[in-house]
């Protein structure tokens, strides 16, 4: 698959086959994330990878907050408390899940959140080429605390989680704006 093509394949996939990802294929990815640009010379990523009966943890963990979270503080977010729900199902069901970590501290958060950006979509693209499906995940953000230090990671900030597997579905894909809308050339004649 050349590049374009790629990118222009990859979808948020939420629905996997049971089939497990080897560690070889695991590591190639989170590797492809490894060479992504940092800033400030950082690398402020840490992976964990969870596969299988270890996931429900988190899932438990999202179904707990699910049961207590306040929906009036939630109202504003459309959909947040579904979406926690369907994001949950996709944890489950995903062979592989893998908690995307960085060391929080306060003067690089916005520098650190690219990067990591940037880590994340590499290693999206990389399960593309490699025909797997993944779903980039930030509704474990309501809930991050509790993840954390179930991993026994308290000391560092879960910035997404990143589900993988080989898919059982084939979206359309979301409509986009169109190029003209969102860009410029800037004071270039026409
Ligand atoms: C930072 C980020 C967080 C996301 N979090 C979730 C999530 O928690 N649950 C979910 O189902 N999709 C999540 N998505 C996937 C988006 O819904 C999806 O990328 C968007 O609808 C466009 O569809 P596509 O990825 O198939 O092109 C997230 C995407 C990004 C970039």
């Amino acid at each position: 698959m050349d590049f374009r093509e790629v990118v222009e394949k990859r979808r948020s996939i939420r629905s996997f086959q049971k089939d497990d990802i080897s560690n070889e294929i695991i590591e190639d990815i989170i590797d492809c994330g490894r060479l992504a640009p940092f800033a400030k010379n950082r690398q402020p990523w840490y992976f964990v990878v969870i596969r299988n009966k270890e996931k429900d943890a988190i899932v438990n963990i999202m179904e707990e907050w699910l049961r207590n979270a306040d929906i009036k503080k939630y109202e504003k977010y459309i959909g947040h408390k579904s979406s926690v729900f369907g994001t949950s199902r996709v944890i489950r069901e995903a062979p592989v899940i893998i908690l995307i970590f960085y060391k929080k501290e306060e003067v690089w958060i916005e520098g650190d959140n690219l990067s990591i950006g940037a880590a994340i979509q590499n290693m999206i693209l990389r399960a593309t080429s490699l025909d797997l499906g993944s779903l980039w995940i930030r509704d474990t953000d309501s809930m991050k605390e509790e993840i954390s230090k179930y991993v026994g990671f308290s000391d560092m900030e879960l910035s997404s989680v990143l589900a993988l597997g080989y898919a059982n579905e084939f979206p359309s894909p979301r409509p986009r704006k169109n190029l003209a809308d969102i860009m410029i050339y800037y004071k270039e004649e026409k």
